[in-house]
């Protein structure tokens, strides 16, 4: 697909699941893009937003894309990242740094993140889903391993079919397999360069946060059948042949990611803000606020923009936070501070840096939002001992200190909002 010629945008719709045109991207000069919602979308009376941040529907209009090179936030979030990147790159032979539209006209509409899919024709095609089912995990995992490491394919049908795929985001090798009764769900296996067993501590980690009572993604875990383990998370974008809409934080809070590091715009409050302007419930806002404590007790500091999302409920007809994804403690150090503020300008682990900012995550007041943190410690506090009944004496032992630490830390009499209120 040549570069100058119209990019149709294709989105799955989440009531029927009829796949329609919604709309037209075209890049302009070097740097810029235009995106404009479908005259037969507007038509046929339809309305979704498919970005309610930056790409809010409004017909008739060509909205200009000011990151990434021209491409619209949430087409960048329909593109892989450094890992299905590189896989690309070797595939077409396409140099490093080029802009971002080269991967997502080259990405494959098989696999995308979320219920968009791009196309040089006007009219929308039959987005199928292509993935291996659970009976191949471990071939998935085998081959995941020896691309990671550049070794040439074991199975070259396996491998070729990866490299097909490679569409979702992230820097870590993935693959979707096909599970039953619908679901699919992202594979992640452990590499020969990771420090500790990470796919066994990202496992323990999302047992945490759902036994403290948080929504994060179910994960089963796969010991090692052949030299390397994994994880597999069940995808939220995906309920059978529906895809769901899905904007990523990074998207949310206007800050590129990967590229420039703007970290004044990675916030916890600010993307609750968002939460509330996406039209998401109060409880969501909560949610994060109780993702971000967890993230400061388990020490989860890869906790960037592109680790958090917003996911369209077509039933209730709004968006809704997402299950919380890749949250895996630190395996080398306790962090001090995590990578978005906790309150404005703030990035270090403390009672006062979580507490200061919480009227903005909707709690009534200072009270509330005391209650709710130090209710939440407990819950996180009772819940470690089922997760970690997945991790060696040494690991366990790492995270119980680890814990307790952060909980002092965070604890009540910590911090002078317990006295000055919120
Ligand atoms: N359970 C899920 N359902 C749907 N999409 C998901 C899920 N988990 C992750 N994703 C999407 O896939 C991307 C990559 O997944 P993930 O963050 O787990 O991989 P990673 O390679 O470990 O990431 P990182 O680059 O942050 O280390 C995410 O940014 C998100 O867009
Ligand atoms: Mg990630």
């Amino acid at each position: 697909m040549s570069i100058s010629k119209p990019v149709y945008v294709y989105l799955q719709r989440p009531d029927s699941g009829e796949w329609v045109t919604v709309g037209r991207y075209k890049a302009g000069r070097p740097g810029e893009g235009f995106f404009k919602y479908a005259p037969s979308y507007i038509d046929a009376g339809l309305a979704w937003g498919i970005d309610p941040r930056n790409l809010p529907f409004l017909p008739g209009t060509d909205l200009t894309a000011p990151r990434y090179q021209g491409l619209h936030d949430v087409l960048r979030d329909a593109c892989p990242d450094a890992w299905g990147q590189a896989l690309l790159r070797q595939e077409h032979n396409l140099p490093e740094g080029g802009p971002p539209l080269q991967y997502l006209l080259k990405a494959s509409n098989l696999d995308r993140w979320g219920a968009l899919a791009v196309g040089s024709s006007p009219k929308p095609p039959d987005a199928k889903m292509n993935n291996p089912g659970l009976p191949q995990l471990n071939d998935v995992v085998e081959e995941l391993v020896a691309l990671a490491a550049r070794r040439p394919a074991i199975r070259p049908n396996v491998r070729a079919r990866l490299v097909r795929t490679a569409s979702v985001g992230g820097a870590r090798p993935k693959a979707t397999v096909r599970g039953e009764l619908g679901q699919f769900w992202l594979v992640k296996p452990e590499i020969a360069t990771d420090p500790a067993n990470i796919p066994l501590l990202e496992h323990a980690a999302q047992q945490w946060g759902a036994a403290s009572g948080l929504n994060f993604a179910k994960t089963v875990y796969h010991p090692a059948e052949r030299g390397w383990s994994a994880v597999r998370v069940l995808r939220f974008d995906r309920t059978d042949r529906q895809r769901h809409m899905c904007v990523s934080a990074a998207s949310l809070l206007q800050a590129e990611y990967p590229g420039l590091l703007q970290t004044d715009r990675w916030s916890y409050p600010r993307l609750a803000e968002e939460l509330r302007l996406a039209g998401a419930p109060v409880e969501d806002r909560i949610e994060l606020f109780g993702r971000m404590v967890f993230n400061a007790v388990c020490g989860n500091d890869d906790d960037h923009v592109r680790n958090h999302a917003i996911v369209y409920d077509a039933d209730e007809r709004r968006w809704r936070l997402a299950p919380a994804f890749d949250v895996v403690p630190n395996p080398v150090e306790t962090p001090m501070r995590l990578q978005m503020q906790l309150s404005q300008g703030r990035f270090d682990i403390t009672r006062d840096a979580v507490l200061t900012d919480a009227h903005r995550f909707g709690f009534t007041g200072a009270p509330e939002a005391i209650a709710y943190l130090d209710d939440l410690l407990k819950r996180i506090t009772a819940g470690f001992d089922g997760a970690a009944q997945w991790l060696d004496h040494d690991w366990k032992q790492v995270l119980q200190e680890r814990l307790s630490h952060q909980v002092s830390i965070l604890s009540r009499g910590q911090s002078t909002n317990d006295r000055q209120g919120v």
